[in-house]
């Protein structure tokens, strides 16, 4: 066991043994309690995960480094992610989670880590739910020879993207960069636009249970 992932503040609830594993990711100024609230809503049987971000801004807990709202440090969000999936592998081993399935589920900030998970190491979160999320490596080069960031194939990756269609901070052109490189890469993807702006808006719940189910 690695010191380091095992002291990465974290709430854990083991659920029942035949429901999934919820991976609940916060938002920029949320914390594990807060979002597992929003776990309790979609599966109250699941595993609850929920770590804690380890970048604060302002007093803020975050996953990642950001240069102004909306742009980010894009290799930080990659050094990042990686870091999540080294908590990932430590908590499967830890909580004896054994082949459970796994969904990530992030709100904001918390959505833009699942997404870039979900773009740089697949195979640790299969299935994303992403509230208010946008392009978390926009402006990165990825895939192709000579990219920086090289993703694998997303054919097994299957992610509801729910936005609102006037939400300044993960504006719709980035969602539309974010949801055509996911589909190029053979990802399915589910994307439900609702009116309005950032946030987890009662549809948006309701739209994720029959996406679970
Ligand atoms: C981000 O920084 O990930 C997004 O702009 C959303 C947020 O403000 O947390």
């Amino acid at each position: 066991m690695s010191a380091a992932q095992a002291e990465w503040p974290h709430l854990f609830r083991p659920g029942s043994v035949d429901a999934p594993v919820l991976l609940m990711l916060h938002g920029t100024g949320g914390d594990e309690q807060q979002i597992s609230g929003l776990a309790a809503a979609l599966d109250p049987r699941a595993a609850v995960l929920a770590p804690r971000g380890g970048v604060v801004e302002n007093g803020m807990n975050r996953w990642f480094r950001r240069l102004s709202e909306g742009v980010f440090d894009t290799d930080d969000v990659a050094r990042r992610a990686d870091d999540l999936a080294g908590f990932l592998v430590w908590a499967r081993e830890y909580y004896e989670l054994g082949d459970r399935p796994l969904v990530a589920v992030g709100f904001s900030n918390g959505a833009n880590i699942a997404l870039a998970l979900a773009l740089l190491r697949p195979e640790m979160v299969p299935r994303v739910i992403a509230f208010s999320g946008m392009h978390p490596l926009d402006g990165l080069p990825v895939g192709g020879s000579g990219a920086r960031v090289t993703t694998s194939g997303l054919a097994a990756s299957v992610l509801l993207l729910l936005n609102g269609d006037s939400d300044p901070m993960a504006p719709l052109s980035s969602v539309h960069r974010l949801v055509s490189l996911l589909e190029a890469r053979g990802a399915t993807v589910e994307q439900v636009l609702r009116p309005g702006g950032h946030g987890i808006a009662d549809s948006d719940v309701a739209a994720a249970l029959r996406w679970l189910a």
